[in-house]
């Protein structure tokens, strides 16, 4: 959003604030151990994790792993070296995918399975945090399950939406699936092949709140009373949440009628 607020934003211009949403936090009580990954501008919440568990002086093992295109991209490389000489338990490695000329270190190339692995010996065994470009993240994510390390280990936090005009109208499919019956707004609407129940209410007028469209901030959360339904992601869902019936609209695609509570 800082590109929008730099260039589009107007002074006398009225914003609506929300307090951030989702799960994406690593304090230490989380595991014994972390992995950081983050790939360009990803590296913000990696940053936010490293220096409070450096300030708190926590003591397992972080490590810090970065993948920009070249060293004019490498932000916070003062603050990090500071960080490094005052946490003996942090490691940081760098990988610069198109490095040329300029002078710089770190590994060629991407995050990848061979990187991981030798940057965390027993990875297997960790939980790792990922942040960066979609296609950055389904890479790296499906090199740890590659490795070993279970996905209910693995945690995500888009970069880079894909966001859909909550007024736009037009689904991607006239074919239904089932109904979704949106009981506090007493309003059913048709769930589309291919469309979300956020899709649907979106559709029907009914609003629920969303951000990210993405499954990882967790504001499209909804009590879900009947029926069941398939997400792709779900990292914003606590294990508390799921048992108390709790999905994300905005992953949710339903196989037969179902109803929430929107
Ligand atoms: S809108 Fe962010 S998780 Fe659904």
């Amino acid at each position: 959003m800082s590109r929008w607020l730099h260039d589009e934003l107007r002074i006398g211009e009225e914003v609506e604030i929300e307090a951030p949403n989702g799960t994406f936090i690593f304090s230490g009580k989380e595991a014994n151990s972390v992995v950081l990954i983050g790939g360009g501008v990803g590296i913000t919440p990696m940053m936010s994790a490293a220096r409070y568990l450096t300030e708190t002086g926590w003591s397992g093992k972080v490590h810090l792993i970065l993948g920009f295109r070249a060293p004019r991209d490498f932000i916070f490389r003062e603050e990090l070296a500071e960080l490094e000489a005052l946490n003996a338990n942090l490691s940081i490695t760098v990988a610069m995918s198109r490095p040329g000329g300029e002078p710089g270190h770190g590994t060629v190339g991407h995050i990848d399975a061979a990187l991981l692995a030798s940057a965390v010996p027993d990875i297997a065994s960790q939980r790792a945090h990922i942040c960066g470009p979609p296609p950055m993240m389904d890479a790296v994510k499906a090199a740890l399950v590659g490795l070993g390390v279970p996905e209910i280990q693995i945690k995500t936090e888009a970069f880079g939406t894909i966001k859909r005009d909550p007024t736009a109208k037009g689904t991607a499919s006239t074919a239904v699936l089932g109904r979704v019956l949106f009981q506090a707004s007493d309003t059913t609407a048709p769930v589309p092949v291919g469309a979300t129940i956020l899709d649907a209410a979106d559709e029907a007028g009914v609003f629920i709140d969303n951000a990210c469209r993405s499954g990882t901030c967790g504001s499209c959360r909804v009590k879900l009373v009947s029926g069941s339904v398939r997400m792709a992601v779900e990292d914003s869902l606590t294990e508390a949440d799921k048992a108390e019936g709790y999905i994300l609209a905005c992953q949710a695609q339903i196989g037969s009628d179902v109803t929430v509570e929107a």
